[in-house]
């Protein structure tokens, strides 16, 4: 076999490059940077490296079953694509071949409310299982219609972003003069966006989704306890750690280390999402032992989208896969439910 014949990547680092060979300077700043001094950004990742992974051995590891599921929705892997805006300045048709790379890798995808495609037309384009992130861009009114048309195109839960009230300040961007909406030319909405409906976002809001909406309702961002209590008090399905990829509150708390008491907390009364830094299939691990049940990635599939469109979105849900599957069976677990908090230890 001559060596040109095989898949056109083989790790995941080289899809990064390629994303960066092909990425013009501003997206890709606006894609891999964070929020002034990038410290949530860096502390995510930093904090993922911090904790050790149990060598157990002398397991029969021949069958690894990666299967599971999120609000009673089947998958194939515990892996699904974060929502994004601005997808279409990483490929020309943004969250349209997402949705395709999507389908092919066999992964759920989360569509952003940011999305510039009509929800309908990204519905069409994936094959797998589909949820919507809602923000709040416009009021009630412009709400209630999009949630209609999401439901009706068959997204199966929707996550209110809540940690948006006001855009990060991030710094890469504001140096480059880079307006990601200018870049995007997305005519304003007419009922929004409008910061204002975001900044005055309240629980009374996810109240309201919750009635108005027969969707299962999450919500993302949330960082404390009590946040996720009284999320679960109400009566939200999904809680969903996350810092937005270190894009918004700078020095927040990692992800990765927010997650066990949160867990804790909600005991079982909701199912959990975690983001933020986790790239490889060791962290996926660290993530599922630690009591997330889904693992959003966010970059990692963006730079498989900016390398090779849908294929390489593909490709990375491949490559990822194997290195969960490899790692479960290097440190003796087979199923999903078998990733326990034994496995992990901090080591510093
Ligand atoms: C380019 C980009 C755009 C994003 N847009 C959105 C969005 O529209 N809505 C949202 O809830 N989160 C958005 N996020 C945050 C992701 O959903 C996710 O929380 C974060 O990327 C996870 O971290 P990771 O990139 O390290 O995997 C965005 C992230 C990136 C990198």
């Amino acid at each position: 076999m001559s060596q040109l014949s095989g898949p056109r990547f083989v790790t995941l680092p080289e899809i990064r490059e390629a994303a960066l060979r092909s990425t013009p300077r501003d997206a890709w700043n606006f894609g891999d940077g964070g929020a002034e001094t990038e410290t949530t950004l860096r502390r995510n990742r930093a904090h993922l490296d911090r904790l050790a992974i149990a060598q157990n051995v002398l397991v029969d590891v021949r069958e690894i079953d990666l299967r599971t599921s999120l609000l009673g929705v089947p998958l194939s892997w515990p892996v699904a694509v974060a929502p994004m805006g601005g997808l279409v300045l990483f490929h020309r048709e943004g969250d349209v071949e997402m949705a395709r790379g999507a389908g092919q890798g066999d992964t759920l995808q989360w569509l952003s409310g940011a999305t510039g495609w009509p929800v309908e037309d990204v519905a069409k384009a994936g094959a797998g299982p589909q949820m919507f992130q809602l923000y709040a861009h416009g009021d009630r009114g412009w709400m209630g219609e999009l949630l209609a048309r999401v439901e009706a195109s068959g997204y199966r839960a929707v996550a209110l972003t809540a940690d948006v009230q006001l855009y990060g300040r991030r710094e890469r961007d504001i140096l480059n003069r880079f307006t990601p909406r200018e870049a995007m030319k997305i005519a304003p909405n007419p009922r929004g966006p409008d910061p204002h409906y975001q900044a005055r976002l309240t629980w009374g809001d996810v109240e309201w989704l919750m009635k108005t909406t027969r969707l299962p309702v999450g919500i993302k961002g949330l960082m404390t306890v009590a946040d996720a209590r009284r999320a679960v008090e109400m009566g939200v399905r999904l809680v969903w750690v996350s810092n937005h990829g270190g894009r918004q509150l700078d020095h927040t708390q990692s992800t990765v280390d927010a997650l066990p008491p949160i867990v804790d907390a909600v005991a079982g009364r909701a199912e959990i999402v975690v983001d933020g830094g986790f790239n490889r299939g060791t962290d996926v691990v660290k993530a599922l032992a630690r009591g997330a049940r889904v693992v959003a990635c966010g970059r990692t599939m963006l730079w498989g989208l900016a390398a090779d469109g849908a294929a390489g979105v593909a490709r990375v849900c491949e490559i990822l896969r194997e290195e969960l599957q490899t790692t479960m069976g290097l440190c003796g677990r087979t199923r999903i439910a078998d990733l326990t908090p034994d496995l992990i230890t901090r080591v510093d």
